[in-house]
């Protein structure tokens, strides 16, 4: 009997200690980033108000325990592997920084201009679709977390909610994200909307063609709730999702089939480019051939995308291919950046190695997901506070004098 008592007590014991040791090997730099796109973390951790987040990682975890395990997935997943999903979160570390000391940062200005229209941070909301599967405040929610910090926000054409309504609570104008379909009056009409609704900026995403994405798909499988029982149609079927979202309500989506064009060239771009009078970017590029080919293109802005490692699996950082495109764009063009951006020194080394501004996706929806409004506030927070600390301890009081001279790529030490 006392045997069998020491044995169960060390049974518990050892529970403990292997739990430990788990949770040291979670916090190790060695695992970081190990894991696969789902991985989960003890409940003890999980943030049960906005304000208790140390850093917006934490959002993460409380988004898993609000969210269903399909519409977790479909936020977390990536294609394949997953491993370019990583690889953008890896990517920092071979960027390390060169700080300044002796340097007056008692003010600190962190605004930033694009096409004449200010921000007070170059952190803005990147284009996330399908917004009401975290929370039923959506795209509303984040518009007004977006009004509080005044950042500048891009909404999806796969948004849940309609764009005069996002407009109204972001109170200002919103960049239009454009999938454009493969038929061209389908094209015609969302630009045109976009245009009579004041939308100043085009953003052409360019990189979502095909793609694989198994975490989300054996989700899919594990998760036991009925699909059906909210969606009308196959959750991974893109296309006829279309007819239920606002911004293509009451056009002809007879014979669509693609969100993008399959055949989508700089041909198609020009056509674009003379349709939409005012400012267009192009979302995914990751080169200098094609920041060059855009430039020619008369292309206003670019923003360098993997679509968070959800298109195709390169396993190449978007802080990797910055600097070629910043290259290609010669000064000449705004260049904004997205993938894996959680920490103010990752936006502090974006801006170093020559971007704009940089776009956020996944964190503002943990925010969203846990808490709604009040979580997308407390991220967008987080991030500003982070890059204000960054831009202290670096000696730099303006954007503008964070630059190349602040960042060591480890690569060419
Ligand atoms: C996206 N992204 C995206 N991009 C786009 O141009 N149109 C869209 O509708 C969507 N939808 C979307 C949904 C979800 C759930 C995610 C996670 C992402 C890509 C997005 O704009 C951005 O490129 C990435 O999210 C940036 O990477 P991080 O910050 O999520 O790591």
């Amino acid at each position: 009997m006392m045997s069998r008592v020491r044995e169960e007590q060390m049974t518990v014991g050892d529970e403990v200690q292997r739990r430990r040791f788990l949770r040291f090997l979670l916090g190790s730099p060695l695992l970081a980033g190990l894991g696969g796109a789902l991985e989960a973390r003890d409940d003890d951790d999980v943030i049960t108000a906005p304000g208790q987040a140390l850093n917006v990682m934490d959002f993460e975890t409380a988004a898993r325990k609000h969210l269903p395990p399909a519409h977790f997935a479909y936020l977390a997943t990536g294609v394949d592997d997953d491993a370019t999903l990583r690889a953008n979160r890896e990517g920092f570390a071979r960027f390390s920084l060169r700080v300044r000391r002796l340097v007056n940062v008692r003010e600190v200005d962190m605004s930033v201009s694009l096409f004449g229209t200010s921000s007070d941070s170059p952190i803005v909301l990147a284009p996330v679709s399908s917004q009401r599967a975290f929370h039923p405040d959506a795209e509303i929610a984040c518009a007004k977390a977006a009004r509080a910090g005044n950042h500048l926000q891009i909404l999806s054409t796969l948004s849940s909610t309609r764009l005069d309504e996002v407009s109204a609570a972001r109170g200002a104008p919103l960049w239009y994200q454009l999938y454009p379909t493969d038929q061209w009056p389908v094209t015609h009409s969302l630009v045109k909307r976009a245009e009579a609704a004041g939308c100043p900026a085009l953003v052409l995403t360019v990189d979502n063609l095909v793609n694989n994405r198994e975490t989300l798909k054996r989700s899919l499988r594990r998760d036991p709730r009925n699909c059906a029982a909210c969606h009308e149609s196959d959750p991974l079927e893109v296309v006829s999702r279309l007819a239920r979202k606002p911004l293509y309500a009451g056009l002809d989506l007879s014979g669509v089939e693609r969100l993008i064009p399959l055949d989508v060239t700089w041909d198609y771009l020009s056509r674009l480019r003379d349709l939409w009078p005012r400012k267009l970017l192009v979302k995914g590029i990751v080169t200098r051939e094609d920041a060059e080919l855009a430039l020619r293109h008369g292309v206003d802005g670019l923003v360098v995308s993997n679509h968070g490692g959800r298109t195709e699996e390169s396993g190449r950082a978007t802080i990797e291919s910055l600097p070629e495109v910043v290259e290609g764009a010669r000064g000449k063009i705004p260049v904004l950046v997205d993938g894996g951006f959680r920490r103010g020194t990752d936006i502090f080394k974006a801006i170093a190695l020559g971007a704009t501004a940089v776009c956020i996706g996944r964190p503002y929806v943990w925010g969203l997901a846990a808490f709604g409004q009040p979580g997308v506030e407390a991220v967008l927070d987080i991030l500003r506070r982070e890059l204000l600390t960054i831009m202290r301890q670096a000696g730099t009081a303006r954007l503008a004098e964070i630059n190349a001279a602040q960042v060591v790529d480890g690569r060419s030490r």
